[in-house]
């Protein structure tokens, strides 16, 4: 089966460019720019990546993007996951990105969009791979700033195929991004959203996705499988949804936990498998995630195939591209 999986053409939706720096990087990165970091090596920083909810993951992935300040080391981000990528068959990738950490830290927009563009266009060069460029806001800053991304990266929208919400989403319910995606939309980007498992009010946070922001897809999104009624609308406006079993593969409930792959097939759902933080998730990559997820959900070869074939229709790509990959 990790024979089938690895040999199997894959595309991949959900990763987090950031979530992808691993601690060799990390160290590199920061002798490159002349920061010292507070471990004594790789081994030991990787050690301090223990978490146990979204808030507690999100400060260490913060914390760890620090070192990333200039264009090549953007560029040097998304290369290496790009190679990474390639190496598993992966053909094609929508990476997200979070700008506004990067702004916070006096990164210019250029250099972040510029290095991760020259990487793209070095990785299908070199390794055949595409990929494509998606701005999350990040929902726990205010909207004011996430309106400021949005504007600073409008004039390279040409860069970029779509937006997305992502981080902490107590208290940050999609709604107070209807103004956000409704400007990307109205400039042609496609649109987004985490509604991350077991959160606060998560099935409004659903709802919202699907109503005020007009989501093309919902990243993970495993607590629609409590409601018929929003299963009914996600199939109704054929949704896709970006599910990452490493973090949110389970959706709690009173009786016994709902595996969520298994479940969204069996409701008909367009359920596709992704990565999202590789290397705070134990640096296992999208084969290691699809070798996980099919133990854990039971899934067969014709499931992986199924599953594989919804993450090409996912694609935001041309009627004539997909074809190509299909
Ligand atoms: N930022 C990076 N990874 C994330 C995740 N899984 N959920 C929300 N925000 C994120
Ligand atoms: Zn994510």
């Amino acid at each position: 089966m990790a024979r089938f999986i690895a040999e199997m053409p894959k595309a991949e939706f959900h990763v987090h460019l950031e979530g992808t720096l691993e601690a060799e990087m990390k160290f590199a990165l920061a002798r490159r720019n002349g920061l010292t970091l507070p471990y004594a090596d790789v081994a030991a920083m990787r050690r301090s990546y223990v978490y146990h909810d979204l808030p507690s993951f999100l400060a260490i992935y913060y914390d760890g993007m620090k070192v990333l300040l200039q264009e090549e080391d953007f560029y040097d981000l998304a290369h290496a996951y790009l190679a990474k990528a390639a190496s598993q068959n992966i053909l094609y990738a929508e990476m997200f990105f979070d700008p506004q950490e990067h702004l916070k830290r006096g990164v210019p927009m250029e250099a972040v969009i510029g290095g991760i563009t020259r990487a793209r266009a070095d990785a299908e060069k070199q390794f055949g791979i595409q990929s494509q460029l998606i701005l999350c806001f990040v929902r726990d800053l205010s909207a004011e700033s996430a309106m400021a991304a949005l504007d600073a990266a409008l004039p390279m929208k040409q860069h970029l195929v779509g937006v997305g919400l992502d981080s902490d989403e107590k208290g940050n319910p999609p709604a107070k991004f209807a103004a956000h995606f409704a400007k990307a939309r109205a400039a042609g980007l496609k649109v987004t959203a985490h509604c991350d498992v077991n959160q606060e009010n998560t099935l409004d946070h659903i709802r919202q996705a699907i109503v005020d922001l007009k989501v093309d897809r919902i990243d993970h999104g495993g607590n629609i499988l409590q409601s018929p009624e929003l299963i009914a609308l996600a199939k109704r406006r054929d949704l896709f949804f970006t599910v990452c079993p490493t973090f949110s593969g389970r959706v709690k409930s009173e009786g016994q936990p709902i595996d969520v792959v298994r479940g969204m097939l069996d409701q008909g759902l367009n359920v596709t498998i992704n990565s999202d933080d590789p290397a705070y998730m134990g640096s296992e990559y999208l084969n290691e995630v699809l070798v996980r997820a099919q133990a854990q959900s039971a899934l067969t070869q014709q499931e992986l195939v199924r599953i594989e074939r919804n993450a090409f229709n996912a694609a935001w790509i041309s009627e004539e591209r997909r074809k190509h990959f299909l």
